[in-house]
């Protein structure tokens, strides 16, 4: 049993005609996954899948990356295999098209599991990662516009205040895409995020911290999307992956996690996806939208939504 789940952010999607885009663009990402799984490994799937969705400008991780609160793209990714818990992450990254690839390199090419900022850049160089800028139109019109009303609401400084900004404009959260995928033999994760709309210099979120928002092991793998810090507090990707080993399946720990989110934070926070090691997949969310696509031995087609 092979199996591939992707995810393209946690949020609100407040344009209906966005809908249909996010929803062809998520079956897209699937597919070219599928097509790697089908010939190779969940890696090059996960790899693959993930780069379709920075490619695509509608979601905020590579091409299309939310800006900062000084108006620039730090972008972070992970990639992580559950045989091995060989593991590769950057984070405050730019100036790169495809974070998750560097993740990737950093996983086969150094000793360790997360590079930053210009360290991390540095390294995409030396690989022969081309200079880009991942920023759109839309995205520098969005900042404007979010950075605007965060100054006439007052301060700036405090996440607090962001936070009450995200449930005023959830579109703000908006966020992250995400895979994984079961080839028959191994489990493997991967996130990629432009972050959270107007976050401070320097902030990480939960993509690229190993069992906060991207984790796989021998039993299953997920890969999260919503509010950074709930993710992190709750070490929810590995929690997700606990559920797991104590009996669930994918689907079960999915909504496991989620309640667990709910619980603590409360809605509008986060959503997941998951592969077990037996091809099960999971999906949950506590937002309004979460959008999504699998593929599973056995399915023509995509099935996919929000
Ligand atoms: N989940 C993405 C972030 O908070 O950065």
């Amino acid at each position: 049993m092979v199996a591939i789940i992707v995810h393209g952010g946690a949020g609100t999607i407040r344009k209906e005609e966005r809908i249909s885009q996010v929803i062809d663009g998520v079956k897209e990402a699937v597919l070219a996954g599928w097509h790697e799984l089908r010939g190779g490994s969940a890696l090059d799937a996960v790899e693959e899948a993930v780069k379709v969705l920075e490619d695509n400008p509608l979601f905020n991780a590579g091409t299309g990356s939310v800006l900062t609160l000084g108006g620039k793209v730090e972008m972070d990714a992970a990639i992580m295999r559950g045989k091995t818990l060989e593991a590769g992450a950057v984070a405050g990254i730019w100036g790169v098209k495809n974070p998750i690839s560097v993740a990737r390199k950093v996983m086969e090419k150094t000793d360790h599991v997360l590079l930053i900022g210009e360290g991390a850049v540095k390294f995409a160089r030396l690989l022969g990662f081309s200079g880009y800028d991942p920023r759109t139109e839309e995205r520098l019109n969005q900042w404007e516009e979010l950075r605007r009303r965060l100054l006439e609401k007052g301060e700036t400084r405090h996440w607090r205040k962001l936070n009450e900004l995200i449930k005023e404009y959830p579109e703000v959260l908006r966020s992250t895409v995400g895979a994984v995928a079961f080839d028959g033999e191994e489990v493997v994760a991967g996130t990629s995020t432009g972050g959270v709309f107007l976050k401070m210099f320097g902030r990480v979120g939960d993509t690229p911290i190993i069992g906060g928002g991207t984790y796989a092991n021998e039993v299953a793998g997920a890969s999260c999307t919503g509010l950074g810090e709930v993710a992190i507090k709750l070490a929810l990707a590995k929690s997700a992956t606990d559920f797991v080993r104590l009996g669930m399946d994918a689907q079960a720990a999915s909504e496991a996690a989620i309640n667990l989110a709910t619980k603590y934070f409360g809605k509008d926070t986060m959503g997941i996806i998951m592969v077990d090691s037996k091809g099960n997949v999971g999906f949950a969310k506590n937002t309004r939208h979460m959008s999504y696509a699998f593929m599973r031995d056995g399915m023509e087609k995509p099935e996919a939504g929000v």
